[in-house]
């Protein structure tokens, strides 16, 4: 939204949510989000035609375009628990704008949802006691984290689905003001509702086939690394995504491929949700083959080791650390018994732990007092790099941020227990200058040297 009023004076932008302390944040000069470049943007259109409250109401009223952009997790209870996205936001949405409207408004389905949800959005909506009519668009958004205003800018394409073609056409004029009319993709409503899931579960089943093969290449000698380059280079396979990594993580890859099989299900297709159900159960692997192979590195323990963590957001340039696989990674550890030192350049302390206790929520038993004073007494959270490696056995790249690269790998090594371990979850270290220091480094989709 913040976009659309940087790139169209014209138009007044309200952002309302009922959180009144994350409105105040996007007021203040310390945003709820960091994301690179997004300040500026902000900046230049707030108080200007773009403006954050919680008058709700209000602001349905007047508007003649609305974009629901409220989430839809994992359901958590009840029919569908752990795969279903749970639409109650969406519905509630949909209700108050049935109530507060009058003439007719276009509702437009930001928030990625299950195929065929716009159905339920227009019968609600049709309710409205004050006459109102509408049209709804679906409208998804591929921006990623981390890039996500050069991805606003300069999008391959904006996806526009919808029924009345004067009502999809109204919305291609907005994105039309700075994108090229041959990328604003026009599609009917279910199209474009099932293509934000399937994007997603392509990229994710990216990842997911390449970290398969980083684990046949550590047992084989072959280089992960290598083999994509190899295999990238031929245009129709490309070179994008590619990157093995610890595991994918993020608010969307999971969750849309979990809503992708339960909506396979539901439709009687149990061959095709079980195909897109084995890319979540590849990366849960892969997680948990990177916290496996520390332990048996580690002469089989880690208990009392201290193990450094570089990094804890899901990617690099986010604060971001849904579905993280740090989470993950130091879960196990911590199992294990292992003294966790933890940096992040952008994710807060209270956040880690937060995550942490999520973490051992979702485990046999849900978080006990036992595991509450595990993460008191075994994790610390450190901000920078060096006070992380200092006195470590280990030190294990969760994220990629590029500070990590530069860091002095002589005075990191001097401060460390020997042997002195690293395990790069990210391919990002220069694996001969780290072997020449006295470094042994495992890192994916590798053998050790
Ligand atoms: C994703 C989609 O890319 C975006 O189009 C959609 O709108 C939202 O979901 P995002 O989750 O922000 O975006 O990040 P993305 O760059 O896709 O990365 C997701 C995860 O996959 C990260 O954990 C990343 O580290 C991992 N990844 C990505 C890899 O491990 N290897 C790769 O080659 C690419």
């Amino acid at each position: 939204m913040a976009m659309i009023a940087k790139q169209c004076p014209d138009i007044d932008v309200h952002v309302v949510d009922l959180n009144q302390a994350r409105i105040d944040q996007w007021n203040s000069d310390e945003l709820p989000v960091y994301e690179p470049g997004l300040d500026e943007v902000v900046r230049e259109a707030r108080g200007r035609n773009l403006k954050f409250s919680t008058q709700v109401d209000q602001a349905i009223s007047e508007a003649n375009i609305i974009f629901i952009a409220v989430n839809t997790p994992t359901k958590s209870f009840g029919i569908g628990a752990g795969r279903a996205a749970n639409l109650e936001f969406i519905e509630k949405c949909a209700r108050q704008i049935a109530r507060c409207s009058k003439g007719h408004k276009l509702v437009v389905e930001k928030s990625t949802l299950p195929v065929r949800t716009a159905e339920a959005v227009k019968r609600i909506l049709s309710s409205s006691a004050n006459g109102a009519t509408f049209d709804v668009l679906s409208n998804p958004e591929f921006l990623a984290e981390g890039t996500a205003i050069q991805d606003l800018l300069n999008p391959d394409r904006v996806l526009i689905g919808g029924e009345s073609k004067e009502a999809v056409e109204r919305l291609a004029q907005v994105y039309g003001r700075w994108i090229p009319r041959d990328r604003i993709l026009t599609t009917n409503l279910w199209s474009s509702e099932l293509s934000k899931l399937t994007a997603n579960a392509f990229l994710a089943q990216r990842v997911s086939s390449i970290n398969a093969i980083s684990a046949l290449c550590e047992a084989t000698g072959a280089d992960v690394d290598e083999v994509a380059k190899a295999i990238g280079t031929d245009s129709r396979i490309g070179p994008k995504f590619l990157k093995s990594s610890v595991g994918f993580g993020g608010s969307c890859f999971q969750k849309d491929i979990l809503n992708l099989v339960y909506l396979c299900e539901h439709f009687g297709l149990r061959e095709v949700a079980q195909y897109w159900e084995q890319v979540v159960i590849m990366n849960d692997y892969q997680k948990r083959r990177f916290s496996e192979r520390i332990v048996r590195t580690m002469f089989n323990t880690v208990s009392d080791k201290k193990i450094a963590i570089w990094g804890f957001a899901f990617k690099k340039d986010t604060n971001d650390t849904r579905e993280s696989a740090a989470i993950h990674v130091c879960r196990d550890l911590l199992e294990e018994r292992a003294r966790l030192v933890i940096y992040d350049p952008r994710v807060p302390e209270s956040q880690i732990r937060s995550e942490l206790e999520h973490a051992f929520s979702d485990t046999v038993g849900g978080l006990g007092e036992k595991h509450k004073k595990l993460i008191e007494t075994n994790v610390t959270v450190v901000n920078d790099a060096y006070a992380a490696a200092h006195e470590a056995h280990a030190i294990a790249v969760l994220t990629e941020w590029d500070e990590f690269k530069s860091v002095d790998a002589t005075r990191i090594y001097n401060g460390m227990r020997q042997p002195a371990f690293i395990f790069d979850g990210r391919n990002i270290l220069d694996l001969e200058k780290l072997n020449k220091i006295g470094f042994e480094v495992h890192s994916i989709g590798r053998s050790a040297k």
